[in-house]
């Protein structure tokens, strides 16, 4: 594990798209594990802009989404993380849509407990992940494993905490129209699939799950971003100091 600490989390944002852009001139068929949420609004921004300059090619990316909501009402697609990711990424490059994957559908229902076994078996045919990117939610989640989580989760539908509905409500207008459910990738199919992780967490609401991870004796279902403890190839991007 590295700990890459910034005075200024925009030299992360700027970092992290570096190595993006980089990995796809090399590697033009690269498979990139995305992420969403506020922290990575400015990665993709980087992303855009650098591949406009180097006029990168992503036609032959192939890109496997995180996590995605359940039963999202018709008129809040616009909260859906394929919206966000079209809307942050996907318009603004020469992504062949056919190469884009989500877990899931927003708009259908599924059970909590679900298994979405297909998503793994892609990501697994596929070679694996070349570049996972991960933020971290303040009750320790990565994706949307929230605590209690399983060591050996695959992609699944699960329940979302009261937690992460408090935080998520920040883009909704109301808190009761954030969804209940989601379905992401499990903790083995992070751990499993990566060839190289990075987990960016920035502010301090982010402490006390960093911290957990830093301190982490071993894997902690109560914060379920420790799987990563014994992560070989993990890189943690920070503005937050540790004594
Ligand atoms: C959501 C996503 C997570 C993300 C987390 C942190 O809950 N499902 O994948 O890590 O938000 O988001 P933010 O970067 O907005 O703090």
């Amino acid at each position: 594990m590295e700990i890459k600490y910034f005075l200024k989390k925009e030299k992360a944002f700027e970092l992290m798209a570096k190595i993006i852009i980089e990995k796809v001139i090399e590697k033009p068929n690269v498979v990139l594990g995305l992420a969403t949420g506020g922290t990575f609004e400015k990665v993709y921004e980087n992303v855009i802009c650098l591949s406009k300059i180097k006029n990168v090619n992503f036609s032959k990316v192939f890109t496997f989404n995180l996590d995605e909501y359940v039963n999202l009402k018709q008129e809040l697609y616009k909260n859906s993380y394929h919206f966000y990711m079209d809307n942050n990424l996907f318009n603004f490059i020469n992504i062949n849509h056919d190469n884009i994957h989500f877990p899931c559908n927003f708009q259908n229902n599924y059970n909590s407990g679900e298994l979405f076994q297909d998503y793994d078996k892609k990501i697994h045919d596929i070679g694996g992940i070349e570049i996972q990117l991960l933020g971290l939610g303040a009750n320790g989640h990565i994706g949307f494993n929230e605590p209690g989580s399983k060591i050996d989760s695959i992609t699944r539908c699960i329940e979302l905490s009261h937690t992460t509905i408090k935080d998520n409500s920040r883009y909704f207008q109301s808190i009761n129209d954030v969804p209940k459910k989601a379905v992401t990738m499990g903790l083995k199919t992070i751990i499993d699939n990566s060839k190289m992780i990075y987990l960016l967490a920035f502010g301090e609401n982010k402490r006390d799950a960093l911290k957990r991870l830093i301190d982490s004796k071993g894997f902690d279902p109560n914060y379920p971003v420790t799987i990563l403890k014994n992560f070989k190839n993990l890189i943690i991007f920070t503005d937050l100091k540790f004594n």
